[in-house]
């Protein structure tokens, strides 16, 4: 089924107090974090959550999802599927590297916010075919455990999905989404500051 894409007028106004809270805490940790490794975390590179949390207040405002279910696929620190729960998603995250998801449900406790996250792999069972990238791409990693599996959860389930790809990996997730999740789902991609898209998979 094909991808469309949507149009999200962003909102002109701030980030309302608490989600400038959220996103102020996670830069400051994840900064921490990746200065504690030396200067950088291999698969990992955060997102801009004031861009990405504006397009989810534009998805919200504008009614575009057609429910308020939310995954983030590689959910890194978990700042971005926290700002969905702000946003009162029922969010969840998959994120395949046991420190980032220690480092997310720590932040998820100190906001008092009941977020689950799994340690495994976003691919579903039966995705695997669509994985096969090139060795340089290879941060997407197989052979993790099922995270839709450890959630009890399917990826049909899901109205929104996020991922920030790597460069060579936005097909995968194209595909991946395409095949598993619902008709009528959304799904937003960061791929740096000029390039935050947002697709719904339509049906025919
Ligand atoms: C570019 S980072 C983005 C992190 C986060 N989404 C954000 O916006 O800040 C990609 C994340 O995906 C994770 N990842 C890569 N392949 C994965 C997979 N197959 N399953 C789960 N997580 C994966 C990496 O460990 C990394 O944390």
């Amino acid at each position: 089924m094909p991808l469309v894409d949507v149009d999200f007028p962003e909102p002109a106004e701030a980030l309302p107090r608490r989600m400038r809270a959220l996103v102020t805490e996670g830069e400051r940790r994840i900064r921490a974090f990746i200065d504690a490794r030396g200067g950088a975390v291999a698969g990992f590179v955060p997102s801009d959550f004031e861009r990405v949390a504006q397009v989810l207040r534009a998805v919200v405002h504008q009614n575009l999802a057609p429910g308020r279910t939310f995954c983030e696929w590689g959910s890194g620190f978990g700042v971005v599927t926290l700002l969905a729960a702000q946003l009162e998603f029922s969010a969840c995250g998959i994120e395949v590297d046991p420190e980032l998801v220690e480092q997310a449900e720590r932040l998820a406790a100190d906001f008092e916010m009941d977020v689950e996250f799994a340690c495994g792999t976003f691919v579903p069972h039966g995705g695997e075919d669509l994985t096969d990238v090139p060795q340089e791409f290879a941060w997407l990693l197989t052979g993790a455990a099922c995270g839709h599996e450890q959630l009890r959860v399917d990826p049909a389930d899901f109205d929104v999905i996020f991922a920030y790809p790597w460069p060579g990996e936005e097909q995968v997730v194209e595909d991946l989404f395409e095949r598993f999740a619902a008709t009528s789902a959304l799904l937003l991609t960061y791929h740096g500051m000029e390039d935050i898209r947002l697709r719904r998979k339509v049906a025919g």
